[in-house]
């Protein structure tokens, strides 16, 4: 049985620790992990394992996600979260930063239910995020929750390897 809640901060190692899994050489440092639990709200996916006899054995986090809000004054995060607020006359909005699901557990819509959770936490805000040009699982996800793809892309946004960005966002 899946569970989402939110990260208290004796999980940051583990979920440091399966960023690197899923993540290799493009995770989070731990340090940055404790940045968004101090600034912003990191959602675990949690699995029960039971026994046969339905008696809990462990419980292990197999997903995650972060996200921030932002406005005019904490853009560090995002170049292009300038521009896009700037043209559209946005205060304040969310901003997802991480999302990840080990890949024993993907396809079992376990992405789905975080996103799902970060746009319930989002009143009425848009909500914005940046992924790979070439990472269409995510794509798929993100435009199934009715994100849409900017018209600039965030050049080398990425490293290792180097890639362009599309900047999506959300509006309500
Ligand atoms: C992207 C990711 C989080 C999806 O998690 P998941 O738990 O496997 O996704 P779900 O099972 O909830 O699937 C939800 C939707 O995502 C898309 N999707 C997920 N896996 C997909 C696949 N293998 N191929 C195409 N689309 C896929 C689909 O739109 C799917 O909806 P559908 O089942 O109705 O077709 C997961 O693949 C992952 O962790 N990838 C590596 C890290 C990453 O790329 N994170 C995003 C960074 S921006």
């Amino acid at each position: 049985m899946i569970t989402i809640r939110k990260a208290v901060y004796d999980d940051l190692q583990e979920i440091s620790r399966i960023d690197e899994e899923i993540f290799l050489d493009e995770s989070h440092p731990q340090k940055i992990w404790s940045h968004f639990f101090f600034t912003g709200t990191i959602l675990v996916a949690e699995e029960r394992i039971m026994s046969d006899d339905n008696e809990l054995i462990e419980v292990v986090i197999v997903g995650f996600t972060a996200y921030i809000s932002m406005d005019q004054d904490s853009l560090f995060i995002s170049p292009m979260c300038s521009e896009f607020m700037a043209i559209n006359e946005i205060m304040e909005l969310g901003h997802i930063a991480s999302l990840g699901v080990l890949e024993s557990h993907r396809c079992k819509g376990i992405g789905q239910t975080l996103i799902t959770e970060v746009l319930s936490q989002f009143n009425k805000l848009p909500i914005t995020l940046n992924v790979r040009v070439s990472n269409e699982k995510a794509i798929n996800l993100y435009r199934k929750n009715e994100f849409h793809i900017y018209e600039n892309k965030e050049l080398n946004y990425y490293n290792n390897p180097s890639e362009d960005a599309y900047f999506m966002f959300r509006m309500f």
